[in-house]
This record gives C-alpha cells, structure tokens and sequence, in this order.
C-alpha cells in the first residue's frame, strides 16, 4: 500500500517542532525571544505561553526538537511496513549513487529502515536523541544494524563522504535562520562525493493554511488524535501563525495524554518553519556550489510548476 505522508500526518506541520527552547535559564529566555522576533515574529501575536515559562523556571527545559512524547507520536502517525509516496524518489537515486547515503532528519527511520531492509547502505542523522533512540529501537526489532548520528544538519560534521544526501518531508525547513540554512547546504555540499547528488524536499503553505485553515489568535485547534501503544489517547492541539513577508510559520503545539478521558500530561512545543519559493532555493543551491539543479513536483519526476505548493529539489555535486 502506498500511503500518502500528508494523509499519514493529519498536516504536514503537526510532527514539525524545533529546538527553540531548550535552555538553561532566564537570561537565555530573551535571548531567544530577540531571536524570535527578530526573525519575524510580531510581538503582540506569538508569546511564550506562561505555561511555558513556568516549565522552563522550574526544569531549565520546556521544549526540545521531537521530545519523547512527539518522537513516540511519530510512530503514531507512520506506522512500519507501508510503502510511503516519497520512498521511490529518495531509493532511486541511493540505488543509482555510490554509497552509503545519508538522510538528513532521519527522525524514527520510516524511510531509512526499509532501504537498510532492501540491502541500501543509508546512515541517519537526526538532532533529536529521542527519535534516533526510536530508530535504533526500530531497527533492532527488526535484525537491522544501522548507523545514526545525533547532529544539527547546520553543524554537520562527519568523516565519511555520500554518494546521496537526502532532507524528506520539508524536514530542512526546520532550520528557519537563514544563515544556518546556508552553512546546512554548504556542508552537504562537502559531505558529498563528486557526481553525489543533494535532494530537498520542501513545501509552502497554501492559501487554505494560511487564510482558512488557521485559527484566530491565541485558539487552539484540534490538529489530530491517535493511541500510544500503552492505550492512552493523545491529543495534538496547535496554534498556528504565518508570517507571510518573512515566509515563517511560528506554531505552538500541546500534546495532551488522556487516560479514561482525563488528562493525565502535557507536553509543548514549539516550532519555525521557513519555506522557499523555487527561485531561492536554486540560489541558495547555487550558492554552495550545485549545478544541474532540478526541481521535481511533489516526490514524481515531472518538472515542477512555478506555482507548486509542494516540491523536491534534486542537485549535483559536479
Ligand atoms: C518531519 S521529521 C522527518 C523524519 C523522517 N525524515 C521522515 O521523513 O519521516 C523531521 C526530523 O528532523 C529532525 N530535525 C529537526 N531539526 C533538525 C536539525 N536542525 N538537524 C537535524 N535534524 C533535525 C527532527 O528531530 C525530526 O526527526
């Protein structure tokens, strides 16, 4: 069965959280509050919910990139053994190149595990420790040995060289400063083996996101529900806000777990998304040195529209 990853996901946004705020104490709070708006957000739309800063007084931690409620929610909402729409694209390409390859956010392995399956030789790296921990915990299940490191992709640093570099799933979005999106393509750049080939797959919000889909300010909105496998229900509730001259999305999501339909806990996050027209992102390729750049539709390898919401770059390393 190929299953489609929007379908899967409920959105593509609601597994998306990022690494905003981990951190040590108060004085890192308007740090990166600055950062924040200094990256677009409007101050009187998106704050931090107090709840959050009460978490982050008492604990020194509120939020973390995929924390271990939303990296064992993955699993949820992509279960093993399917056939996902993105797969053929990414296999091609690995099978085409040398490897191994790499996949960049390779989260809980539902891309990686069935190539390491078939016989491809593909590493992870992923920024959360618990989305690694839940490939490997995968992997094991299953016989397989599989290599992951636990990196930033904009602080990518690995001794080996790839024949394929691959971002499914706008997961390169994730990194929403664009001085850091630069140095991520410049070091797949020098990851890569001469002739490798980068693929990116991104997104943009569509009109329905922005203008129809969102809620008004500071309303949460269901996103999705699903059953852990101890039983209890999860609940994702997000409030999403765009800002379209930046090209951000800022969303605040909150896991609710309910047991016999009581709330039994609750995790935040929070995430940035930055998204790309297709002329940008050709630069910011260029940039860094690629050549043959292609864009295809979707995960197909028909030539993209200039208006297509969804899209994977593909570029050589000459
Ligand atoms: C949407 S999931 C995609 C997971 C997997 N590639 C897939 O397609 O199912 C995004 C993944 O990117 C990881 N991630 C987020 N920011 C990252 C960063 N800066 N560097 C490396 N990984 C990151 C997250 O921890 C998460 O596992």
């Amino acid at each position: 069965m190929i299953s489609s990853i929007r379908s899967a996901a409920g959105s593509y946004l609601a597994p998306f959280v990022q690494r905003t705020f981990l951190v040590p104490n108060d004085g890192r709070i308007a740090q990166i509050a600055r950062r924040a708006f200094s990256t677009g957000w409007d101050n009187d739309r998106v704050q931090i919910n107090p709840l959050l800063l009460k978490q982050l007084k008492e604990t020194g931690k509120t939020m973390e990139s995929y924390g271990k409620l939303s990296s064992e929610c993955y699993g949820v909402w992509f279960p093993e053994n399917q056939e996902y729409e993105d797969a053929a694209l990414y296999r091609k390409y690995i099978q085409k190149s040398s490897q191994p390859a790499l996949e960049v956010g390779c989260g809980d392995g539902r891309l990686l595990i069935p190539y390491v399956a078939e016989g491809l030789q593909v590493e992870g790296v992923d920024l959360s420790p618990y989305m690694i921990e839940n490939c490997r915990k995968r992997a094991e299940k299953r016989g397989l040995s599989v290599t992951l490191h636990e990196q930033a992709m904009q602080n990518l640093d690995l001794p080996q060289k790839y024949g394929t570099i691959y971002i499914p799933y706008g997961s390169f979005m994730l990194v929403s400063d664009p001085k850091e999106s630069q140095e991520a393509v410049r070091r797949f750049f020098s990851h890569l083996a001469p002739g490798g080939h980068l693929m990116v797959s991104l997104f943009i919000p569509t009109e329905h996101d922005i203008h129809v889909a969102a809620p008004k300010q500071d309303e949460w909105r269901l996103r999705r529900e699903g059953q852990l496998p101890n039983g209890n229900v999860v609940r994702v509730w997000e409030k999403p806000f765009f800002d379209l001259k930046q090209q951000l999305e800022c969303a605040e999501y909150r896991y609710d777990i309910l047991s016999n339909g009581k709330v039994i806990g609750t995790e935040f996050e929070r995430l940035t998304l930055r998204w790309y027209s297709q002329p940008q992102f050709a630069e910011l390729l260029k940039r860094s040195g690629f050549s043959a750049i292609e864009c295809f539709k979707g995960h197909s390898e028909e030539a993209a529209k200039s208006d297509e919401s969804e899209f994977t770059f593909v570029a050589k390393k000459q």
